[in-house]
């Protein structure tokens, strides 16, 4: 998320009052609510997508490999299905595995700009460091922007590849995800470009709890730092670590929850935003949702937002996908 520190080379679309007022809007909405919710995008400022980034080397967090080794084998497909003046990646995160994406288009075609979309400075900056001195031929944009919500507002130059990697989209509440889809389908007319996202797949919760709920405890921390952004940024006095960290994989739903759950009684106040609130012992405030899809399953969302799949691809395992679409 934007922070007081405004590096030059970041183009901000958010907004000088977005913390101010997303994040108070999100933390009425979602404390007040029963249960409790908060949105996971407010994990990542500069302490979260840190902790993020030591998420994905965790042994148990496989879906960064798993991507990573789905991009290995089939980028040079993706790239010939889907060539692009413009490479847009929403969520870019420290965009590590981008390059894998880059090479492959550049050999695919007139590859001319990549453009970094992140809601979180730090990620940008790191990801700025990566690629430095990589692609001297490429025009390296960075973006601060809520793609959320802000879709409209990012470059439109060439044809373009977006690429929504990680599973983020599995981040969404199902309901957002439709909205998220069809904005994009917006965004990108038929013949502009193709949307490449990748999705974490259904599997066993043997495997799924523990890339949630890791033996060192960096994904507890990494969950408990929502508390931390808003203490610091609405004069906030949660005490952090009474709070515990719960992976639960919902089997309906076919999703991880992640929660925060009270280990007392608490009474919470938030002056920023002019309210207090009471947790019972026990009570789980849930801070992200992380979908597992299935492939089929997927390719219907898209179509009903617009898109036509163009192909699918997986690691060699099968436990995370790849999906190119166009617009219908
Ligand atoms: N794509 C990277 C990073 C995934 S972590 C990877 O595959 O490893 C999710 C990233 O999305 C974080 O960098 C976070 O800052 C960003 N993010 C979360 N919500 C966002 C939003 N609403 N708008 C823009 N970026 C967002
Ligand atoms: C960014 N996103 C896809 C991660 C995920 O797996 O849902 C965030 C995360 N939460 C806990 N660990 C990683």
């Amino acid at each position: 998320m934007s922070t007081a520190f405004t590096p030059a080379d970041i183009t901000h679309y958010l907004p000088p009052d977005f913390l101010a007022k997303s994040l108070r809007r999100d933390v009425l909405a979602g404390l007040q609510s029963t249960p409790k919710t908060l949105p996971p995008k407010w994990f990542y400022d500069e302490r979260g997508s840190g902790l993020f980034e030591q998420i994905t080397e965790l042994p148990e967090y496989y879906p960064t490999r798993a991507e990573r080794e789905a991009l290995e084998l089939h980028a040079a497909e993706i790239a010939a299905a889907g060539p692009a003046e413009t490479l847009m990646e929403l969520g870019s995160g420290s965009s590590r595995k981008t390059p894998l994406l880059l090479d492959a288009l550049a050999e695919a075609g007139p590859l001319r700009r990549y453009v970094a979309v992140d809601v979180s400075d730090s990620a940008l900056i790191s990801a700025r460091e990566g690629l430095a001195g990589l692609y001297p031929e490429l025009d390296l944009q960075a973006v601060a922007a809520d793609f959320e919500h802000q879709l409209h507002l990012l470059p439109h130059e060439g044809r373009r590849m977006v690429a929504f990697l990680g599973g983020t989209i599995g981040n969404f509440e199902p309901d957002a995800r439709i909205a998220f889809l069809r904005e994009l389908r917006s965004f990108l007319g038929p013949g502009e470009g193709t949307f490449l996202v990748g999705t974490d797949l259904v599997k066993s919760p043997s495997v799924l709890v523990p890339a949630y709920d890791d033996a060192q405890g960096v994904t507890a921390d990494f969950n408990r730092n929502v508390l931390r952004v808003l203490n610091a940024e609405l004069g906030a006095d949660f005490d952090v670590d009474a709070f515990e960290h719960v992976a639960v994989w919902n089997e309906r739903k076919e999703w991880i929850e992640m929660r925060l759950r009270a280990t007392r009684a608490m009474h919470v106040r938030l002056p920023a935003v002019g309210l207090e609130i009471d947790f019972a012992p026990g009570e789980d405030l849930r801070t992200e949702i992380s979908a597992k899809f299935r492939p089929e399953g997927f390719g219907e969302e898209l179509g009903e937002a617009g898109f036509a799949v163009v192909g699918q691809w997986t690691d060699a395992a099968g436990r995370f996908a790849l999906t190119l679409a166009e617009p219908r």
